[in-house]
């Protein structure tokens, strides 16, 4: 996990937020590889993307479809969860994942993303 939360403070120096200048890194465990994605906001905001949903795109862009772990880094007072988007998006790689949240002096917090997203809508749904 340490690995992981490292990628994603190294990712978040990338990030691009100059709309709302809240810096996001974050890391993907998959496989045994590790991949990273940052915030990248547009002078159209609807457009902007999280850091967690660019580093699921990242992960299945190179063959990888189970997702054990995210690490997210912001500046916040305490550590960010993901977003109730991202943990949607997050759930259809890993529905059984740990999710880990820094902040920018290394305050820390650890959930389930089952405790984050409960009764979480997904393929089952559609049978
Ligand atoms: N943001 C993320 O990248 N991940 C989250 O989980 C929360 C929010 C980004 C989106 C936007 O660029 C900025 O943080 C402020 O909402």
């Amino acid at each position: 996990m340490e690995a992981l939360i490292e990628a994603a403070r190294a990712a978040r120096r990338n990030a691009h937020a100059p709309y709302s200048g809240f810096r996001v890194g974050a890391a993907v465990m998959a496989g045994d590889r590790v991949f990273v994605g940052v915030n990248v906001e547009n002078a159209s905001y609807p457009l902007s993307v999280c850091a967690e949903r660019n580093a699921v795109g990242a992960a299945i862009a190179a063959g990888e479809h189970e997702i054990l772990a995210v690490a997210v880094v912001a500046d916040d007072g305490e550590p960010t969860p993901p977003c109730g988007g991202c943990r949607q998006v997050l759930h259809e790689f890993g529905p059984g994942m740990r999710v880990v949240s820094e902040n920018e002096e290394g305050k820390r917090a650890e959930w389930s993303l089952a405790e984050l997203l409960p009764h979480a809508f997904d393929r089952s749904s559609l049978d």
